[in-house]
This record gives structure tokens, C-alpha cells and sequence, in this order.
């Protein structure tokens, strides 16, 4: 199978991208809404899926459904097969060394929660530094305030230019021996900011200080290898990459998870349980407590295969020209004030337009058919650092289109008419 997902990227990396064949493959596209076309750009938030992914859902309760690692018969074996066998899907999307290497979350949210609680349980005391960046998700500053909280250790900040990119030099001072920990956004998911992560990891591991990477926005985007990054973490979330909600993942180094408590106890994470004491399974299963989530599993590993045989390389640089075409296009309406203009950007278009609330230009826009997300993005310190309680955002997926693109333009001087 695997074989036949390479074979597949390999015969497409050299074929035009025909963006409306992928199109085809994705239902939802074919919307109207508000008697409009759906252009759907707001794909930071959520990606659409495709209809393989759609059929591996309904596949696995119509064909496949049981409980797993757990029953002798048929289907449950099935079951844990087609699991198991995402799990490897995924160690092959990430490169990973080992498929134990691999553990099913929720999402973004809690893989780095459960880094938090885990590893910070084991090696952050009071004392101890933590190193995020400005530009991070909630999700990325959260899990650390409360673990400074809980432990006494410090969070540590590093500061961003005025186009939202790294100040490298200013991290490299931060680096010191009571630094535990530097987790940072591998992409902005507020500004697209794509960060220098190779050079971030070097620099921390001069000093054997482990790095983990936010990977929920670079990964639908481009290329991760988590061997070449040698981040020692890494973590995703299904649903932005065309999977289903709810399922998740959190890639870590063995020797780190090998080191790392379990935080939530119960069936499947044991080895061993008698009221005296209970003995830890190995390998994925003692940080994976309880029944997963078997079908997001299954259809992430699906998801995974899918964006495989278009070839990651592929997206990236078909994303790149919709984002150098819309920076290029929306940037020069006037009014219009772009947020977050680093050098190194993907898929992530953040602007204000002078006089307009964010939330009314999504409303507008909404009318048109056309999906942004307005708000803070779920990063207020980003927001706070430009001056801005919200931006309106427009986020690209491989599916979409110039003519979108074009579309959106309309949508903003509309919005500007209105409130001229
Ligand atoms: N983190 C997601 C976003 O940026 C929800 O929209």
C-alpha cells in the first residue's frame, strides 16, 4: 500500500497541478451558500476532506467497527489493524524512526499539554526556564503558564520584528542551562509567519536543550521531516490536514517518551494493576489511556496517504504562488493593511482595512459565499504586539484557486463601499 502511495506521488510530482481535478475530490467545494459559489478560505482553522477520507469513515462503521488492542475475534483484530497500520502511515508522513514514536491525541491542544504535563511533571522545577516566541497559538502559551504556575519555573518570551518574524539574536541570548524546554510554532497561524525552526533547534541543542515544534499549521503545508528537523517534538492536529476532528498527534523522540510519566491512567496504558501497584505498558500505549479515537486514527492515516499522493512538495509551491498572488492582490487595495509580512510565509493572509472591524469584513464576505475567520486567531499577545484586537484572515489550501482569490478581492471593496 505504501508502495503504491509512492509509486502514486512519484508519477504525479511531474504533472501539471490540475487543481480542478483535486477540487472534484473534495464534496463540500460544490456548496452554494448564500446563493453563492462557497470559497472556502478558512483553512487555517479547518481543512475540507476529501471523499476518500469521507469513505474510510463510513468504511470502518459500515465494515470495521470494535474495540481494539483488546478482543480476539475478527473484527476487533481488523480494527486494530487498520489503526496500527495509520500509526505507520503517519511515522512515514513524519519520517519518524519508529512507529511507537507516534502518539494519537486529540489534537495540537493536547499533544502539547500532554508534553507539558508529562515532561514538565518529570524535568521542570522551580527555577527552570521555558522558551516560547510572541507569535505562538494559545495552545502553545497556555499548557507552559500553568505548568510555571504549578512548578515555579519561568516562561520566557522571544520578541518579533514588525513584519512578525523571530528575533534570532535575542532568542540566542535567552539560551541558558536552566532552559528546559524551547517550544515554539513551526508556521504563524495568525500571521504565516514560517519560522527558521532548523536554525531554532540547533541553537537549543548546542546547549541540550530539547525543542518542540507547533506543527498544526506547517504541517497540511509543506514538508515536514522530523529526522531532518531533529525537533523532539512534533505536534499536528487531523483536521487541518483533510482528516476528521478530534484525533491528533504528538510525534517525540523514544528517548523522551520512554523518560516521560503517563498523565491520564486507565485501560490499555497498563501493563500490570494490582491495588499495591500498577505497572506502565510500553510504546505508544502508556501515553494513550483509554478507547481512542480508532476511526479519526484510521481516517487521519488515510488523510495522510491522500496529501502523500499529491505530493507535499507540490502543495507547498502551488500554495505559494495562491499566497504570492493574493499578498500581491489584496495588499494593494487601498485601505488595506496587511499583518505579518515576513519573509518566509505560507498559506496565511492577515489583514485590516481602515474603518472596518474585522468581524463585519467576515460578515460581508460571508454574503459572498466567501469563508475568512475574523478575531484574535486564538493568539492575543500577536494581536497585541501589531496594535490590533482582530484581523480578518484568508488562509489557502491546495484546493483552492486564483479565481477565489479574485473573488475575495471583489468581497473587500464591497466591504469598503459599504462602509465608506
Ligand atoms: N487554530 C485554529 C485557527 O487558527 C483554530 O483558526
Amino acid at each position: 500500500m505504501q508502495a503504491a502511495v509512492e509509486a502514486e506521488a512519484t508519477q504525479t510530482a511531474h504533472a501539471p497541478f490540475d487543481v480542478e481535478r483535486i477540487r472534484a475530490e473534495f464534496p463540500i467545494l460544490t456548496q452554494q451558500v448564500h446563493g453563492k459559489p462557497l470559497v472556502y478560505l478558512d483553512n487555517a482553522a479547518t481543512a475540507q476532506k476529501p471523499q476518500v477520507v469521507i469513505d474510510a469513515l463510513e468504511r470502518y462503521y459500515t465494515e470495521q467497527n470494535a474495540n481494539i488492542h483488546r478482543g480476539v475475534h475478527y473484527l476487533s483484530q481488523l480494527a486494530t489493524r487498520e489503526y496500527e497500520d495509520a500509526r505507520v502511515k503517519i511515522q512515514r508522513f513524519l519520517n519518524a524512526a519508529e512507529a511507537h514514536e507516534i502518539i494519537f491525541t486529540r489534537g495540537t491542544t493536547e499533544s502539547i499539554n500532554l508534553v507539558a504535563l508529562s515532561f514538565g511533571r518529570k524535568f521542570v522545577q522551580a527555577g527552570d526556564e521555558i522558551i516560547i516566541s510572541t507569535l505562538e497559538h494559545h495552545s502553545n502559551i497556555v499548557p507552559w503558564q500553568m505548568l510555571c504556575e504549578q512548578t515555579g519555573a519561568t516562561l520566557r518570551v522571544i520578541p518579533i520584528n514588525d513584519a512578525g518574524e523571530l528575533l534570532l539574536d535575542e532568542y540566542e541570548r535567552m539560551l541558558n542551562p536552566k532552559v528546559k524546554l524551547v517550544a515554539v510554532a513551526h508556521l504563524s497561524n495568525a500571521l504565516g509567519t514560517l519560522n527558521p525552526v532548523q536554525r531554532i533547534i540547533e541553537l537549543a541543542h548546542a546547549q541540550d536543550i530539547p525543542v518542540l515544534l507547533d506543527g498544526a499549521q506547517a504541517a497540511p503545508h509543506i514538508k515536514v521531516d522530523v529526522r531532518e528537523l531533529d525537533c523532539d517534538f512534533y505536534a499536528l492536529s487531523g483536521h487541518k490536514l483533510c482528516g476528521p476532528t478530534g484525533i491528533g498527534v504528538l510525534y517525540g523522540k523514544s528517548r523522551w517518551l520512554e523518560a516521560m510519566p503517563p498523565v491520564f491512567g486507565g485501560g490499555d496504558m497498563i501493563a500490570s494493576v494490582t491495588f499495591e501497584k500498577t505497572t506502565y505498558n510500553t510504546l505508544p500505549h502508556k501515553l494513550e489511556a483509554g478507547t481512542p479515537h480508532i476511526e479519526g486514527g484510521i481516517g487521519l492515516g488515510v488523510a495522510v496517504d491522500y496529501l502523500t499522493g499529491i505530493g507535499l512538495d507540490r502543495i507547498a509551491a502551488y500554495e505559494h504562488e495562491l499566497l504570492e498572488y493574493a499578498t500581491e492582490l489584496i495588499g494593494s487595495i487601498p485601505g488595506v493593511t496587511l499583518v505579518g509580512t515576513a519573509r518566509e510565509k505560507a498559506s496565511v493572509l492577515s489583514f485590516t482595512i481602515d474603518n472596518i472591524h474585522p468581524h463585519d469584513i467576515g460578515t460581508i464576505l460571508d454574503q459572498e459565499g466567501i469563508a475568512i475567520r475574523a478575531g484574535h486567531h486564538c493568539a492575543q499577545p500577536v494581536m497585541k504586539r501589531f496594535g490590533v484586537p482582530a484581523t480578518a484572515r484568508a488562509s489557502f489550501a491546495f484546493y483552492n484557486t486564483k479565481a477565489e482569490i479574485d473573488a475575495l478581492a471583489v468581497g473587500i471593496q464591497k466591504a469598503i463601499e459599504v462602509f465608506s
